[in-house]
């Protein structure tokens, strides 16, 4: 399979490119330092990308920015930072991804659990989540030529934890190869409309 990972040059990314690219051929896209660049945050780069890379089998994201902060000094702005990266990135990608896909191709997308777990200056990044797991639900009913999508739900990661323990009191954090594991299964499965929670 011909696949494009963006965000692969990230903890989750890596993880994933080290399992798939054992047998099949990995694009690694990301704004620096990947074979691609992409800005999921622009149609004109998305565009730009599906161009470069030609038909492809299945397009993974591991990125997406969600704003963390209080409730109640969240601004309007802070909130699109949220909405601009995480949920129209991925959901741009995927919109403007379905004709580059081949017959029976993926996508796979990433939430995470604090739409199903709160934590506090958690509820623009849970809004996202929660919106992608809608998306990918309702999408999966209306996908062309046995195109399948899904998407991961990863808890807090034991490799990120240094930056997140303070947020996340209490959480068991989960080794990222078991996050990159259900990335894996999605891509070369047969399931679609699903949300792997790697909780
Ligand atoms: N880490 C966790 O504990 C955890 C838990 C649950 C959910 N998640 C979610 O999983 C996703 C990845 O997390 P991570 O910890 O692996 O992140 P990370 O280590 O910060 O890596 C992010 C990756 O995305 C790329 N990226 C960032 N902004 C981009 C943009 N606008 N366009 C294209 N690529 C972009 C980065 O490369 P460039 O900077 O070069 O673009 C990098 O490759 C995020 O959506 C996060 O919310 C993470």
């Amino acid at each position: 399979m011909k696949i494009v990972v963006v965000g692969a040059t990230g903890t989750i990314g890596k993880a994933i490119v080290t399992k798939l690219e054992q047998e099949h051929t990995v694009i690694t896209a990301s704004r620096k330092g990947a074979d691609v660049a992409v800005d999921m945050t622009s149609i004109a780069s998305i565009q730009g990308m599906y161009e470069q890379v030609g038909k492809i089998d299945a397009l993974v994201v591991a990125a997406g920015a969600a704003y963390f902060g209080p409730l109640t000094t969240m601004t309007p702005e802070d909130n699109e930072q949220s909405i601009e990266g995480k949920l129209k990135g991925q959901m741009n990608l995927v919109l403007l991804g379905l004709e580059h896909l081949n017959d029976g191709g993926s996508f796979t997308l990433v939430t995470g659990i604090m739409m199903d777990d709160p934590i506090k200056q958690g509820a623009s990044a849970a809004m996202v989540n929660g919106g992608i797991r809608a998306f990918v639900k309702s999408a999966a009913i209306e996908m062309p030529r046995a195109i399948r999508i899904n998407s991961v739900s990863p808890n807090v990661l034991q490799e990120s934890w240094d930056k997140y323990a303070d947020f996340f009191v209490g959480f068991n954090p989960v080794p990222v190869e078991r996050v990159a594991q259900a990335f894996v299964k999605s891509v070369l499965g047969g399931q679609t409309g699903q949300n792997y929670e790697v909780y």
